[in-house]
């Protein structure tokens, strides 16, 4: 038999696991690390005619646009999963263009490539993970993502292809350590979904291969840490650039570009050379001529993914309270020193987020018909529950319940890698 792998392609991050002994372990993606971004920088600096672009992944891609090398960055690539976005191709620079999908399907190579190197072997098949919903309230296009995923999978070479349920993987992971039989509300709230699955677990269910009874209930939302930057960018940076502001009119300027820039998977459709020009006709709408001379330096000096990552480094280090300062300064020197935001602007900010978040909680118990007492623990994993208020908000709803925290990071990865095993082992 072929060995075997699971990767948790995620919207922010990814890793790529391999069964290992009686357990599974992660692939060391770049020294020392065992998630990276999902990111992949298209470089076309200095390329020879006809010669393609040169791609970076990971932490590598993320140096690469930082340093102002000639290409595009690509983030979130899982948010255009299920979107007409997926079959369309984007530029990258100096003429040349790439596909959205497969930017997804070089990604998944580069991920199969390390793992193969680390397993000293050929890898076809895989178990991929997926959230509870790519889309919310439309099974037709959530069927296309998960089709469109498993199309990029196939095309870098995974013959056998199978999916589960991110939520589901890391209540699999959590019960590698469960001492004994319980109710977990696993609760994995990432860069694009917030998942919710309401599993029994104990140390006598383990490598059972059908685990249908123990699964009581799937819920989640398409509202997670991604959202979370483009409120606090909306709020606290794009104003600068005329967001919200009204025009010699008196009419608010078009407002369309400040939320493609504030949403990952769409910055780079705002560098396309007719959006430039066309945005630069747009002066005229403007009261403030600063603010339209601060969004072309935006758009022209492609620094999108600078602000956003500005919004994500100012939540981050909000998530445990306290105020922090977005520094402005790249789009415009008078902007110094910044902007202060404090944790209560924050959250007022991502109030009705959270809250549909925590109410997906609520929905997944409905859902299983269970007394809110029955939940014995109260699992968190996902880069988003560092999020205190978030965090405490979902536990308050389940006063009963053991709090505990796993990797926030890994644990998904983790647990598809016990599924892969008892899938195909
Ligand atoms: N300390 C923190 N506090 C709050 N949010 C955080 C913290 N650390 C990371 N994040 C956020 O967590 C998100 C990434 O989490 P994670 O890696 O679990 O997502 P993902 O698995 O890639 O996404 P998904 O599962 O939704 O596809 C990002 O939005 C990031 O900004
Ligand atoms: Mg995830």
């Amino acid at each position: 038999m072929s060995p075997i792998c699971a990767i948790d392609f995620g919207t922010s991050n990814s890793a790529i696991a391999l069964p290992s002994g009686e357990g599974v372990r992660l692939v060391e993606l770049e020294p020392g690390q065992r998630t990276m971004p999902t990111a992949v920088f298209y470089a076309v600096e200095g390329l020879a005619p006809f010669e393609p672009p040169q791609r970076h992944y990971g932490r590598a891609a993320v140096a690469a646009y930082v340093e102002g090398i000639e290409g595009r960055l690509m983030r979130s690539m899982k948010s255009i999963l299920g979107s007409t976005l997926a079959t369309q191709a984007t530029d990258v620079g100096a003429g040349h263009s790439v596909r959205y999908l497969d930017v997804v399907g070089g990604y998944l190579q580069h991920l199969k490539a390390l793992a193969e190197a680390e397993a000293g072997a050929a890898l076809d098949r895989v178990v991929l993970g997926r959230p509870v919903f790519f889309v919310d309230d439309d099974p037709e296009r959530d069927a296309a993502a998960q089709a469109a995923l498993e199309q990029a999978a196939r095309a870098v070479g995974f013959a056998e292809v199978g999916f589960q349920y991110e939520p589901i993987a890391a209540a699999l992971d959590y019960e590698t350590t469960a001492e004994r039989e319980q109710v977990v509300l696993v609760a994995d709230i990432g860069g694009g979904t917030s998942d919710f699955s309401l599993v029994r677990v104990g140390p006598g269910r383990r490598g059972r291969s059908d685990r249908r009874d123990d699964i009581l209930a799937n819920h989640g939302v398409h509202v997670a840490g991604t959202d979370f930057d483009r409120h606090i960018e909306l709020a606290h940076i794009l104003p600068a650039c005329g967001f919200r502001s009204t025009g010699p009119s008196g009419r608010e300027v078009p407002s369309k570009v400040y939320f493609d820039l504030a949403t990952w998977h769409l910055i780079n459709t705002v560098y396309a050379p007719a959006r430039v020009a066309e945005l630069a006709r747009m002066k005229g709408f403007y009261s403030d001529l600063r603010q339209h001379a601060r969004l072309m330096t935006v758009v022209t000096q492609r620094l999108g993914h600078a602000l956003i990552g500005r919004a994500e480094a100012a939540k981050i280090t909000l998530a445990e309270g306290g105020r922090t300062v977005l520094d402005l300064t790249m789009i415009d020197p008078l902007l110094a020193p910044g902007a202060t935001v404090d944790e209560a602007q924050a959250l007022a900010a991502l109030d009705a987020d959270l809250e549909r978040i925590a109410a997906a909680a609520d929905t997944t118990l409905a859902q299983a018909g269970l007394a809110r007492e029955r939940v014995d623990a109260l699992y968190f994993t996902g880069g988003s529950t560092g999020l205190m208020p978030l965090a405490e908000r979902i536990a308050a709803r389940f006063p009963a319940a053991r709090v505990v925290r796993g990797d926030r990071f890994a644990s998904v990865a983790q647990g598809l890698g016990v599924h892969a095993r008892q899938v195909f082992g």
